[in-house]
């Protein structure tokens, strides 16, 4: 079955950036100008997705407002002639038209896996992509999405993306184990969230992106808050595995890890150096502070 649909849990608390996400989404956070929700959206589109769900919160207003037409700021730009800034406008303007985005609450912030249960109604039993804003990943071949979308029109499993960490981080991430690979794809046959490194089955990371397959959302509703306290996407995972297929792909592309300080200014400062316009005054800047 295509996947049309797709997941963006963005009801989280962004606690790793207080206070500036006291009263602001973190996925709303730029990199460089652009908040990394609307990467993820670009991506999903790219990918062939019809229905964008946010799972929002408390506090988020400026995720729907962000996608929103703004006519008082159309007119003001128009007033003054800015039509390199109304062009910046309609391309985030055309997003919503290119998609249904549709929007539902999680009322309390239960964790990852409480999100997605949250959409459920929503994804009405089919398979559903589930994007997290702050994973930004860049592939100009293929969006990564589109990746996983291919792997599960090929074995309709659940797909996992993962990438290989140094053994030191695998303690921040949920690791997959495996039985071997086939056409790229490894066969998952546990995945451990958060395990320290003498635990870890491989060094296979989860990263943002999946698709689901519906059995997933069944175990959704009755798993018990795991790590942190939270109701954990990857328990939910986990106990599909035996008797529905999960297979992991180590996907192509850039990948940007906003949801930490360090990750997201390493982003920034990785996209900004991309940018002709501002590699032209960072350059010579990052020599100086460096000494160089
Ligand atoms: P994170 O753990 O990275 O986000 O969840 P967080 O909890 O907001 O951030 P910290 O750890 O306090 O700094 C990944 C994604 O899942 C969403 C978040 O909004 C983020 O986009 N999420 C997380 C929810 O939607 N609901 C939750 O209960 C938890």
């Amino acid at each position: 079955m295509t996947v049309r649909k797709a997941i963006f849990p963005a009801a989280g608390l962004g606690t790793r950036f207080l206070p500036v996400t006291k009263a602001q989404p973190k996925e709303m956070l730029p990199l460089v100008d652009k908040p990394t929700i609307q990467y993820g959206v670009e991506e999903a589109i790219a990918s062939g997705i019809q229905e964008v769900i946010m799972v929002t919160g408390g506090g988020k207003r400026a995720i729907v407002d962000h996608f929103d037409r703004s006519v008082e700021l159309e007119h003001y730009l128009q007033e003054r002639g800015r039509a390199d800034l109304l062009d910046i406008l309609a391309r985030v303007d055309r997003l919503s038209d290119e998609v249904v985005i549709t929007y539902t609450q999680q009322k309390e912030p239960l964790g990852l896996g409480h999100a997605v249960w949250t959409a459920r109604l929503l994804v009405e039993g089919e398979p559903c992509a589930v994007l997290l804003a702050d994973d930004v990943i860049l592939c100009e071949t293929k969006p990564v999405l589109k990746q996983l979308i291919d792997a599960h029109a090929e074995t309709g499993a659940t797909v996992l993306a993962v990438r290989k960490v140094p053994p030191s981080q695998v303690s921040r991430y949920g690791i997959i184990a495996t039985n071997g690979s086939r056409n790229g794809l490894h066969e998952v046959t546990d995945v451990v969230e958060k395990p320290i490194e003498a635990d870890a089955p491989s060094d296979l990371a989860m990263l943002g992106r999946y698709v689901l397959a519906p059995a997933v959302f069944e175990e959704l509703g009755h798993t018990d808050p795991g790590a942190g306290k939270e109701i954990q996407l990857t328990d939910a995972i986990k106990r599909t595995i035996g008797r529905h297929h999960v297979v992991a792909l180590e996907f192509e592309g850039d990948y940007y890890d906003t949801g930490t300080v360090p990750g997201y200014l390493r982003a920034n400062l990785m996209m900004a150096m991309k940018r002709e316009e501002l590699r032209g005054e960072l350059a010579p800047l990052l020599r100086e502070l460096l000494g160089d």
